[in-house]
C-alpha cells in the first residue's frame, strides 16, 4: 500500500493511542511488522508544546520512516501552523484526529466532535493539506451517533480535499467504546472513495483481520488494543494475510527478551520516575496476555518503587515463565 511517496511494508498498522504509542512502543510494533505507527496525538495549540510530555510525544529519534505525527485541534489556521511546525521537526506524514471521543478533546470541539460540522471539516482539511508538502491522513469514526452516521460524507470531503488515506473506527462518537464495532459503514465508505482506507475497531486476531478486509474491501487494517501486551500480533496478522497460515508461537525465551528490552527502552526514554510508571501499564498487559494466574505477579510488579526493583521482578517472573514451558500459545 502506498501513502503519498511512501510504500508501506505492510497493510497492517498500529492505531494511534495516547499514553501507549510512545516512541519505544512504535518502534517495537514496527519491528514486528506494523506498516505504520502514528504518534500519540499532539494538540495543535503550540502553547502546550513546552512540557516534557509534549516534547516526548514529538520525539522520533531512531524511528523507522515514515514518521507520522497525529494532530488534534479544531481551528484550521492553528492546525495548519501545527502541521507546518511538525513537518519542520521531521514529520513525514501528518495525521488528523477526528476520531477521539475523549471529553478532554471533545470539550474543545475537536476529535470526533468535528464530525457534526462538515463545512468545518472541509476547511480544516483544506488548510492543512495546503500548508504542508507531505501526505495528510485522517482518522474518523463512522459518525456522530447512530442516527447521524455521516462517515461517507466526511470520507468524500476528505478525498476532495486531498487527504492521502483514511482510517475509520467502526463506532460512532456516541458509542465511545461500547458495543461491537460495525464494518458496514466502513464498507460503504470504501465503496465511495478511491483513497486508501484502513478499517479499525475490535480487530484482535489474524482471522478477524482477514474477515474485516474481505467484508469491507478496505486496503488495510488498523489495530489498537490488540497490541497491548502483544506487539507481536503484527507478525501474526501479516503472516496470515500474506500466506494464509497461523504464525507458530514465539519461543518463551524470545518473548522474555522482548519484554525486558521494552522495559529498558521505556526507562531510557522516560527516565526513572515516569519510566517506572509507564512500564507498569505494559507489564500489566504482558501479565494478562501471558500468565495463567497473573494477579500476584502483577501486584508485585505494580508495587515496585523504582526501575531497578521493577526490572529485577520482571526478570525473575519471566525467567520462571520461560522455565515452565518452551512456547506460549
Ligand atoms: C488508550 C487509548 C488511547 C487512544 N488514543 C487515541 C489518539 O490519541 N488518537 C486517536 O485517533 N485515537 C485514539 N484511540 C483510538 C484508537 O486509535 C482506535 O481507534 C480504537 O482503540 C479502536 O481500535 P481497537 O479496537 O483496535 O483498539 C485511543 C484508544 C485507546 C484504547
Amino acid at each position: 500500500m502506498r501513502i503519498g511517496p511512501y510504500l508501506l511494508p505492510s497493510r497492517v498498522v498500529l492505531a494511534p493511542m495516547a499514553g501507549v504509542t510512545d516512541r519505544p512502543f512504535r518502534i517495537l510494533c514496527r519491528n514486528f511488522g506494523a506498516g505504520l505507527a502514528a504518534s500519540e496525538m499532539i494538540s495543535a495549540d503550540a502553547r502546550l508544546w513546552s512540557t516534557t510530555k509534549s516534547r516526548q510525544r514529538r520525539d522520533h529519534a531512531g524511528e523507522p520512516e515514515p514518521r507520522v505525527v497525529q494532530l488534534a485541534g479544531s481551528d484550521p489556521h492553528t492546525l495548519a501552523a501545527a502541521a507546518r511546525a511538525n513537518v519542520a521537526l521531521g514529520a513525514q506524514i501528518i495525521d488528523l484526529n477526528m476520531g477521539c471521543p475523549a471529553k478532554k478533546v471533545c470539550g474543545k470541539a475537536c476529535g470526533s466532535a468535528l464530525l457534526t460540522d462538515e463545512p468545518l471539516v472541509a476547511r480544516i482539511l483544506h488548510a492543512v493539506v495546503n500548508a504542508v508538502d507531505v501526505p495528510v491522513t485522517l482518522k474518523i469514526r463512522t459518525g456522530w451517533d447512530r442516527a447521524h452516521k455521516n462517515g461517507v460524507n466526511v470520507a468524500r470531503i476528505a478525498e476532495e480535499q486531498g487527504i492521502a488515506a483514511l482510517a475509520v473506527h467502526g463506532r460512532t462518537r456516541a458509542d465511545f467504546y461500547q458495543g461491537a464495532a460495525e464494518y458496514h459503514t466502513i464498507r460503504d465508505i470504501k465503496a465511495r472513495v478511491r483513497i486508501p482506507v484502513f478499517a479499525n475497531g475490535d480487530i484482535d486476531t489474524p482471522q478477524k483481520a482477514r474477515e474485516v478486509l474481505d467484508f469491507t474491501g478496505a486496503d488495510g487494517v488498523m489495530l489498537g488494543r490488540a497490541s497491548h501486551g502483544a506487539p507481536w500480533i503484527f507478525r501474526a496478522v501479516n503472516l496470515h494475510l500474506r500466506e494464509g497460515i497461523l504464525a507458530p508461537p514465539l519461543l518463551r525465551a524470545d518473548v522474555r527478551d522482548i519484554i525486558l528490552a521494552h522495559l529498558d527502552s521505556l526507562y531510557v526514554f522516560y527516565g526513572e520516575e515516569t519510566g517506572v510508571r509507564i512500564a507498569r501499564k505494559h507489564l500489566g498487559w504482558y501479565c494478562e496476555q501471558l500468565l495463567e494466574s497473573p494477579a500476584p505477579i502483577r501486584r508485585e510488579l505494580m508495587g515496585a518503587p523504582n526501575t531497578a526493583v521493577q526490572f529485577a521482578h520482571a526478570v525473575k517472573h519471566f525467567e520462571q515463565w520461560v522455565g515452565a514451558a518452551d512456547a506460549f500459545g
